[in-house]
């Protein structure tokens, strides 16, 4: 491990059994990557390869079969208020009020503070997240815009060291995910929170990620390639699409889901691919990299077909 290291995977495996055979079949295997202290890493990939279990296995929620997940120099082995997961649904306590919800995490990292000081602490995240005057909602009279900013909240009111993201902003509709996605990119930028979120929103991964780690499909889903943000981390969602390198980088990204996740077999046997250091990716720069593809110069206008890809 770096200096920076924060998260280091190693050497993952997890198997399930088979519901027919009932022989163990691994879901994914030899997955190694690192997140470091500040970094913005996303993970993209078919559904049903996996994300969910290594976002689960990061937060201490399930065991790997084999390999492991170091976090600050020592090993994951169960959960920890230094990593805060955001879930796809808002999981609020539907009987708490938007404060008690944010409130109750608060009183478990701090046990000893006083009343009024988780109170000021949680107003202070409830006003980040532009809550102010909801309050003493209850999660039913809030939108689903609002519940998972609650979920935010409640993630960043206990400063973890590390945030665990999974499709947080997916049941979303655009406008309010777009909003969702710009407080996240603002937060982040502030306070150089570790971030590791599963998407498979590829305009989103490019908004928000330093790197983009690509699974391929599974069973035994590797990792096929580690994908570097080469635009500047000031982009918005209002510029980015400008940027010379953003084509370069989408279509790379689209040209893995549509063709090469599912192919990554035949890919394997022939690229020397080492397990322990996926390549790495730098579209846009002078360099050209050797993994470029005729798919990615040109722009193309959606990402319908990686949109039906994934569904
Ligand atoms: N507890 C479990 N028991 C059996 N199979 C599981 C369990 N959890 C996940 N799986 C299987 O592992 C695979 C990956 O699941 P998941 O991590 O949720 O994928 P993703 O998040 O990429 O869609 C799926 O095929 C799923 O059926
Ligand atoms: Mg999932």
């Amino acid at each position: 491990m770096t200096i920076d290291t924060q998260i280091s995977v190693e050497d993952l495996k997890r198997s399930f059994p088979d519901t027919e055979s009932g022989e163990d079949v691994p879901v994914f295997e030899d997955i190694w990557f690192k997140v470091d202290k500040g970094e913005f890493v996303c993970l993209i990939g078919h559904s049903g390869c996996g994300k969910t279990t290594i976002l689960n296995i990061l937060a201490g929620l399930d065991a790997p079969t084999s390999g492991g997940v170091i976090v600050d120099h020592e090993e994951v082995t169960g959960p920890s208020l230094d990593r805060a997961v955001i879930f796809q649904g808002h999981a609020l306590m539907p009987w708490m009020t938007v404060r008690s919800n944010i409130a109750f995490a608060v009183r478990s990292r701090w046990p000893d503070w006083t009343k009024e000081k988780v109170f000021e602490h949680c107003q202070k995240y409830i006003d980040l997240v532009h809550l102010t005057g909801a309050e003493n909602k209850k999660p039913s009279q809030l939108s689903g815009g609002m519940k998972q900013r609650v979920g935010i909240a409640r993630a960043m009111a206990i400063e973890p060291k590390i945030m665990l993201m999974d499709e947080p902003f997916s049941a979303l509709d655009a406008l309010t995910r777009g909003s969702l996605q710009d407080e996240v990119l603002s937060i982040c930028a502030d306070t150089r929170q570790t971030v590791f979120m599963i998407t498979h929103d590829i305009d989103e991964a490019m908004l928000l990620a330093d790197r983009i780690i690509l699974m391929t499909n599974g069973p035994k889903a590797k990792i096929c390639e580690i994908v570097e943000n080469t635009m500047p981390r000031t982009r918005t969602r209002h510029d980015m699409h400008r940027h010379p390198h953003y084509y370069p980088i989408r279509n790379h990204l689209i040209e893995f889901l549509v063709n090469r996740s599912e192919k990554f077999e035949a890919e394997l046997s022939s690229s020397g691919y080492d397990p322990l250091h996926p390549p790495v990716v730098s579209l846009g720069l002078s360099k050209p990299s050797p993994a470029l593809s005729e798919a990615d110069t040109g722009p193309i206008g959606n990402n319908g077909e990686a949109a039906k890809a994934l569904a």
